[in-house]
């Protein structure tokens, strides 16, 4: 990895520090600063790790410039186009596309792992009803590690491998129960006769008072979503997981992590928020005064669903998404649909303006996932913890690339301290 011809000298007070640079298989080369402190004395600064390489991976790669997400390899609009979530959880777990027999296996040691101990029943119906989804899954998937002893401890290989399974397998089935808990609807058992996407919405929308024929093009517009949403390298959720199983956490209490990290408005909430901001415009005349808000600096409100940190140019899911949205919409006939109007107005006004276009502010992947989402029958409740479901495979993979590390070690950061130097403690009397 590293380059022999390429490092970088530091003369720094009177010292000289010789640093390695290493080079990826793609992207920009990466300065090794591991033995700055020990050789130079110094931190480097660098809050929200704009310049910083928390790891190495060999999962996923973005281009930030050229609008590029690659799984092992392959780009994101072949795999949504022609493969299928559950061989993409395939690739990203495992590293290669999985053969017809491989697959199988797979697909069958899932769904073998789909129901929910029966006793974490009690754990959902302690919640209130008006609990948040997001809320009830950060506690359930946390509550894992209290029914699943026998796939805690992250030395064993096979009891990694256990894990992965059950927390992909079960996922879908934490977030319907979430659902039906919130509206009051009796839990539905899975489907071992379904596929992934079609199991998850019967879970959702079937009562057991009736038959529920699952859409095939629904499911494969779920689907779809799962698959956009799978993984995306070093984000602030995946990020989450690695620092809490860093210490050695069992793998249950790091995903819960990532959920509640992926939880905010400036990561995975955002796709309730677009909506609820879609919503808030109303019509397509009030958009300029939306975008006036967001341009204004004196007012924290931002374009939901707009910007990235790592794409300038387009975010590829975006595009698959837009496709989508049309496509569902169309099948369930709704014409003129007032949100999609305010979105498609709103993306078109936004980067004709010069403010987004020098900030390299595009329509992200959530700009138009709760479109195709709400038109489904979800809530914008449920918005955030479909993402969760579909990112636990990304959260899993990255969790077990890091275990399977032998240099892997415990994540800890240092700072810039800016408070008081040491003083003597003042009596109370004296201050
Ligand atoms: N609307 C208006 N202005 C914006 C927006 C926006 N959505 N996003 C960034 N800016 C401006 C920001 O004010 C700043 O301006 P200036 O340089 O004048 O101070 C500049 O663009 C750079 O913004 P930043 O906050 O330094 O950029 P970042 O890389 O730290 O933030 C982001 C990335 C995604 C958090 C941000 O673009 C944002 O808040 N977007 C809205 C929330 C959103 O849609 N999040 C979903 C991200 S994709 C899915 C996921 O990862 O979960």
């Amino acid at each position: 990895m590293t380059d022999k011809n390429k490092t970088a000298t530091l003369h720094m007070d009177g010292k000289t520090v010789e640093l390695p640079i290493l080079s990826p298989t793609v992207g920009p080369d990466v300065l090794d600063v591991r033995k700055l402190y020990a050789e130079g004395g110094v931190f480097t600064y660098d809050p929200g790790y704009t310049s910083t390489a928390s790891c190495d991976s060999t999962i996923t790669f973005i281009d930030g410039d050229k609008g590029e997400l690659l799984h092992r390899g392959y780009p994101i609009d072949q795999l949504a186009e022609k493969s299928h979530y559950l061989e993409v959880c395939y690739l990203l777990l495992y590293g290669e596309l999985p053969t017809a027999v491989e697959l199988e296996d797979f697909e069958t040691r899932i769904i073998r792992h789909t129901m929910l101990h029966e006793q974490m029943q009690y754990f959902f119906r302690g919640f209130r009803r008006d609990a948040h989804p997001m809320a009830i899954m950060v506690g359930v998937v946390g509550a894992m590690s209290a029914f699943y002893h026998d796939s805690t401890d992250i030395q064993d290989p096979w009891q990694r491998e256990v894990a992965s399974i059950r927390l992909i397998a079960k996922m879908p089935t934490i977030a319907a129960w979430a659902f039906k808990y919130h509206t009051g609807q009796p839990f539905v058992y899975p489907r071992n006769d379904l596929d992934y996407a079609s199991n998850f919405l019967r879970m959702c929308f079937a009562v057991p008072a009736e038959e529920y024929e699952v859409n095939p093009i629904l499911s494969r517009a779920m689907d779809r979503i799962f698959t956009l949403h799978a993984d995306h390298e070093q984000n602030a959720s995946t990020s989450t997981v690695r620092l809490a199983s860093s210490s050695g956490a069992n793998p249950f209490a790091c995903i819960a992590a990532g959920i509640a990290c992926l939880w905010g408005p400036a990561h995975g909430g955002a796709n309730q928020a677009c909506l609820e901001m879609l919503k808030e415009i109303g019509t397509p005349d009030r958009i300029p005064e939306f975008i006036a808000r967001a341009k204004d600096k004196n007012d924290p409100f931002r374009l939901m669903g707009f910007g990235h940190r790592v794409y300038k140019n387009f975010d590829p899911r975006a595009t698959v998404m837009k496709q989508s949205a049309d496509e569902v919409l169309d099948l369930l006939g709704i014409e003129d649909n007032p949100v999609l109007q305010v979105a498609k107005e709103l993306e078109k006004q936004a980067l004709e303006d010069p403010y987004f276009a020098d900030k390299k502010l595009f329509p992200n992947v959530d700009f138009y996932s709760g479109i195709i989402l709400e038109a489904m029958g979800f809530p914008t409740s449920m918005f955030t913890p479909i993402f969760a479901l579909s990112r636990t495979v990304g959260w899993v993979s990255q969790w077990k690339e890091q275990l399977a590390d032998p240099q892997h070690k415990i994540g800890r950061p240092r700072q810039l301290y800016l408070g008081s130097a040491r003083r003597d403690y003042m009596d109370i009397e004296n201050r």
